[in-house]
């Protein structure tokens, strides 16, 4: 069950003390802290589209960027499908671990910046991304890695915030425009892909304690020729 926490705090609340979400990511000991509460930050049930979409993901092994404490991976793991979890966040991928452990998942675990991993040419069957907010340089680098890595019919799933989510303050996502993903962009940035699902929806949103409420967010199922 997903945490129903008194807080609205913002997904980034806590971790704008002198970054200025240009293109500065927040780095891993913010994440770290995050994580580091006894409670999960986003809950333990998988991403509302991720489940509703999980089942389109062709049989092999599968990639989750950007991982948290590993709610979606154990998700994908415990459908029979082979997943490597990575995040930059060593505490997030050590709760991941433990957490799978003590469902009887199994899950590979990779702590690494999305910026210097190395997605693979043609080896996913899947590439799950939800919630991976980037500045426009590395979304690019990531999303071309991600098509690229995707075997012939795989899929890449994907949510997250939109730009009208900067009319919901507190409610999830990061704070400033260039960070949020617009389907328009969406469509360009997975060109290479059939996309099957492309859209910006309005939803309400209960995903542990930083995700919560009336949202704006993109989603995407698309394939590999
Ligand atoms: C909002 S959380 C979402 C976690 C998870 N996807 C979920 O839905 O539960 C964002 C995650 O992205 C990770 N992240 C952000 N930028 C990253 C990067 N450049 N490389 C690796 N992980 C990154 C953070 O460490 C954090 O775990």
């Amino acid at each position: 069950m997903g945490f129903a926490l008194p807080s609205c705090l913002g997904d980034n609340e806590g971790m704008s003390d002198g970054q200025d979400f240009g293109m500065r990511p927040p780095g891993a000991d913010k994440w770290n802290e995050r994580f580091s509460d006894a409670h999960t930050a986003y809950g333990t049930d998988p991403n509302d589209f991720l489940a509703e979409v999980a089942a389109r993901i062709p049989e092999g092994p599968v990639l989750v960027i950007a991982a948290g404490e590993g709610r979606n991976a154990i998700y994908v793991a415990r459908r029979g499908h082979a997943v490597t979890a990575v995040d930059q966040s060593e505490v997030a991928m050590a709760n991941a671990a433990s957490r799978a452990a003590a469902c009887g998942a199994s899950l590979t675990t990779v702590v690494a910046d999305l910026a210097d991993y190395d997605f693979g040419q043609q080896r996913w069957a899947g590439i799950v991304s939800i919630w991976t907010h980037m500045p426009p340089p590395l979304r690019r680098r990531v999303f071309t890695a991600c098509v690229a890595a995707l075997r012939p019919g795989g899929a890449l799933v994907l949510e997250a915030y939109a730009p009208g989510q900067l009319e919901r303050p507190g409610r999830g996502g990061p704070p400033v425009r260039p960070w949020l993903l617009a389907a328009e962009e969406a469509r360009e940035l997975f060109a290479g892909l059939e996309l099957e699902v492309c859209r910006e929806v309005e939803r309400d949103i209960a995903e542990g304690r930083y995700h919560v409420g009336p949202s704006t967010t993109t989603q995407v199922l698309g394939f590999r020729a």
